[in-house]
């Protein structure tokens, strides 16, 4: 009896603890079509069909999803390389359309609420911390480090989802790390008609900017001016942090424009950047009280005594990590082998 007990606590903690990620391993150097194929290596192809239907039916209601599949077919021939090219692959990979695999990589640019955090320390190192949530809990099942290879080196690494091509969170080692948080809400029907036209005036998904950003950006600097002012389909925020003091910054977009820059500023205070899914200048909605959490629970923290760890502690806090919270990660591109994700099994709840 009491060895059943203790055996069905020891589950029950089990259970609930963080757990890292499984890692997807693709290389750039391999045909857009096949590069994707490890995930068949680490997720049971069975599930991740089952999952994205999920996803597609609880994300987007029936009627838009059929009164999309034409377009969307017919969009296939107007998305850039390598992204066709990679959701194609996935689409025989699991056996599904093309076309709902382009609405579920879509279907994720919508409701991710998100907290990005970057901050510096006294001695001028940077911190980048994000939360991802979602408010789907198979995405915790479906979350994946990726370590893109080039040349068989690290090229770039992000956080995704089985099944997605873009990245809303990622390092360039010993360069740059950057996060994308959601900018305010918008409704499937809406948001639908602005991805056609997007697509067709060649404007890149928010996510896609940030792998392309990955992939091609020098530096810090470089980095910055291409978040800033390559055309996206949606507003959005990037969230950026270099390997030199200073190097870190809130990037608030329009599609065409950035509407707001605001970076570090350590000699007046300005240790460390928050931000949620709002404007940084306006105040949030009365009811969402994570930008006051984590701004108290970082001053808190102090310049003196942030580092990975105690960022992830302000990043578990309630409610920057809530019900619907997926995935902490953490990262400094002056250590890359440090980036950490973990995976929230139950979200957070207040104590
Ligand atoms: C995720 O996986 C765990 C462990 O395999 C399982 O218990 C849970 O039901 C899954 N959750 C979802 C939403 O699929
Ligand atoms: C955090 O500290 C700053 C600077 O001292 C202050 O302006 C701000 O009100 C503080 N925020 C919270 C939530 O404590």
């Amino acid at each position: 009896m009491v060895r059943v007990a203790v055996l069905l606590i020891g589950l029950a903690v089990l259970c609930r603890a963080e757990f890292g990620p499984p890692t997807v391993t693709v290389s750039l150097d391999e045909a857009p079509e096949l590069r994707w194929k490890p995930l068949a290596q680490v997720f049971d192809v069975e599930f991740l069909r089952k999952a994205a239907a999920d996803i597609i039916d609880s994300t987007v209601p029936k009627w838009v999803h059929q009164a999309v599949k034409p377009v969307v077919a017919a969009l296939e021939d107007y998305i850039p390389k390598p992204y066709a090219g990679e959701i194609r692959g996935i689409a025989s990979l699991l056996g599904g359309s093309v076309s709902d695999i382009i609405i579920l990589n879509f279907a994720y640019e919508i409701s991710a609420f998100c907290t990005s955090i970057v901050a510096q320390d006294v001695n001028g190192h940077l911190y980048h911390g994000r939360n991802l949530d979602y408010p789907h809990p198979v995405l915790r099942n479906l979350t994946i480090d990726v370590v893109f290879l080039k040349n068989g080196k690290v090229a770039y690494r992000g956080t995704s989802f089985a099944a997605y091509v873009g990245l809303w969170t990622g390092q360039s080692p010993n360069k740059f790390t950057v996060s994308g948080d959601q900018r305010g809400t918008e409704h499937w029907w809406n948001w639908w008609k602005n991805v056609v036209s997007a697509v067709l005036l060649r404007r890149s998904p928010v996510s896609w900017l940030v792998r392309e950003s990955l992939a091609q950006a020098e530096d810090f600097q470089d980095a910055v001016m291409r978040l800033s002012k390559i055309p996206i389909i949606t507003g959005v925020y990037y969230i950026v942090g270099g390997v030199q003091p200073g190097e870190g910054v809130v990037i608030t977009r329009d599609r065409t424009r950035p509407a707001d820059i605001w970076p570090l500023e350590p000699i007046i205070g300005g240790w460390y950047r928050v931000e949620t899914n709002f404007d940084h200048w306006l105040p949030p909605p009365a009811r969402d009280h994570r930008r006051e959490a984590a701004n108290k629970a970082l001053n808190a923290t102090g310049p003196d005594h942030i580092n990975m760890e105690t960022l992830y502690q302000v990043l578990s806090v309630h409610p920057v990590c809530n019900r619907i919270t997926v995935y902490t990660t953490t990262m400094s591109a002056a250590t890359p082998e440090k980036y950490r994700t973990l995976v929230r099994p139950m979200g957070c709840r207040p104590n």
